[in-house]
């Protein structure tokens, strides 16, 4: 006789948290989200740890090398998808590590016998005045001169006129060496008045600028996420067909963390992975696995070495998993069940493994919610898809801008590897869908705008960090006639309602 569970599965909607006694002491600006994110021992500290609790999805309309710096400058981790061709991914992560905080590769370049028409057509081009003239033209050829706006009367000179007539010549910039620390390169600029400073190897060869309003950008991200070699920390998504191949591929790029990316995680085919990984690695090459919902999925992923352990199935925006397959649970009920499984583990064995809620935050505060149910942190695909950053198409559509996001079951992604049980090399049928979502600006404000959010119930709550809204939160049910009463009612909108 097959087992039913009673209860109903719930989502995060059907929940609200109950205020705590708030002091003086519960500010925005003194809570911290800093959170774990791989497997620690009691008393110890977690090898990687996030700034803030979000992470965007293994997917091709959310997680390129882009996302990836961006999200790490405000405190996160990106995990690049897996969908593509392991160069193509290394590369990708290879890039992101190899964005220093403050040296910017330089993305408009010219020889010094190029025009001045050449010059403005860049110019037009990149949105960019400092232009590096280089021996080849290129961002990495020997560096003979820069211009710059300051260089150029456009009314007064004859568009004809070379370069190299009024570029500021090597002799007469001011340089940095490579090598040099950030505060080294902007002690340099401020020292000698200028607005960007070149960095050159001992060939002379360009390697990056840094900019003066760059130093600005810097300040305004005290959360960015940094390894021990002041390079941004980078996630990527692996199978468990091709990781022979392709975990060697991200750790010579540089990758700090990877998270099998599969639909369904209580598998053999998980348990292989990660016996391989502690074969090969032992602990130091760090791998997250799911998504599960219950706590035998946890335990089995747990005995199995992930480091952290996703949950969620079926629940994301783009996701048709429940309709196609019948499987799947409210997100709700699948964190409550794993997290107490969790706090089991670490009673019994002392180790703390990390839990991720993977999709189906529509609110912010299910955000707030996922945490105060036990995960350490979130996977989000459609909230990040919104986001200049993403990689994804920005596109009219009916008057309103919007960003293409698709579902990587999609017949357009046909991530196979994702749903794969080990038979054919192919997709059979498809579990998500191609859409469009809002768009919705830049990462940073929206972000900003949504950790406040967190922050602020939190210190409702009476907790100041993750932990502590672990052990602290009360959480009620909610009826439908109560989340009615939740929303603006028995009033007639002026405008749209700000809820996001
Ligand atoms: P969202 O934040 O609600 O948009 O959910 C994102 C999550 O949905 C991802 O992190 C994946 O776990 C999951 N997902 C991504 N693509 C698909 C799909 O095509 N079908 C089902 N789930 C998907």
């Amino acid at each position: 006789m097959a087992i039913v569970l009673t209860e109903p599965s719930r989502t995060f909607n059907e929940y609200l948290l109950i205020p705590g006694y708030s002091s003086a002491e519960h500010r925005v600006e003194n809570v911290s989200l800093k959170t774990p994110v791989v497997k620690y021992k009691k008393g110890e500290e977690p090898a990687i740890s996030m700034n803030i609790p979000l992470c965007s999805a293994v997917m091709q309309a959310v997680s390129d090398d882009n996302m990836a710096v961006a999200l790490a400058k405000e405190g996160g981790i990106s995990f690049i998808f897996g969908s593509q061709s392991i160069e193509s991914q290394a590369a990708m992560v290879r890039k992101a590590k190899s964005y220093k905080a403050g040296f910017v590769p330089s993305d408009s370049n010219l020889r010094p016998d190029q025009t001045l028409k050449d010059v403005l057509e860049l110019k037009e081009k990149t949105g960019h005045s400092t232009i590096a003239i280089t021996d080849d033209g290129t961002s990495e050829g020997k560096i003979l001169g820069i211009v710059t706006s300051k260089d150029y009367r456009v009314s007064r000179l004859d568009p004809e006129t070379k370069v190299s007539e009024f570029m500021t010549p090597f002799e007469k910039l001011i340089y940095g060496k490579e090598g040099i620390t950030l505060s080294e390169a902007n002690d340099l600029i401020w020292e000698h008045r200028v607005n960007q400073l070149p960095i050159i190897d001992e060939n002379q060869r360009l390697t990056s600028f840094v900019f003066r309003k760059d130093y600005e950008s810097h300040k305004d991200n005290p959360l960015e996420l940094l390894d021990e070699n002041k390079r941004f920390v980078v996630g990527a998504g692996i199978n468990t067909r091709d990781y022979e191949e392709r975990i060697p591929a991200l750790l010579e790029a540089g990758v700090d963390v990877m998270t099998i990316d599969s639909s369904e995680g209580y598998s053999e085919w998980q348990a292989r992975t990660l016996k391989w990984v502690r074969d090969n690695y032992g602990d130091s090459v760090k791998v997250g696995a799911g998504n599960v919902v219950d706590a035998e999925g946890f335990r089995f992923l747990a005995e199995a070495g992930a480091d952290f352990i996703k949950i969620g199935i079926g629940g994301g925006s783009i996701c048709i998993t429940r309709e196609q397959k019948g499987i799947g649970r409210g997100q709700a009920s699948a964190v409550l069940e794993v997290a107490e499984a969790r706090d089991k583990y670490f009673e019994e064995t002392g180790v703390y493994i990390p839990l991720c809620s993977d999709g189906g935050i529509v609110y912010d505060y299910h955000m707030t919610l996922a945490l105060a149910m036990g995960a350490d942190f979130i996977m989000l695909g459609r909230y990040f898809a919104r986001f200049d950053e993403a990689p994804s198409a920005k596109l009219m559509v009916n008057g309103n801008y919007v960003k293409e996001y698709w579902g990587e079951g999609s017949a357009r992604a046909r991530n196979w590897q994702r749903y794969d049980l080990g038979g054919d090399a192919k997709m059979k049928f498809e579990e998500g869908v191609d859409s469009y979502v809002p768009y919705a600006g830049s990462l940073h404000d929206n972000l900003a705008l949504s950790l406040n959010k967190v922050r602020s119930t939190m210190c409702n709550i009476g907790v100041l960090s993750i932990p502590e809204m672990h052990k602290n939160a009360k959480l009620t049910l909610v009826s439908a006639t109560s989340i009615v009463e939740g929303g603006a009612h028995d009033v007639i909108l002026k405008e749209a309602s700000p809820v996001g």
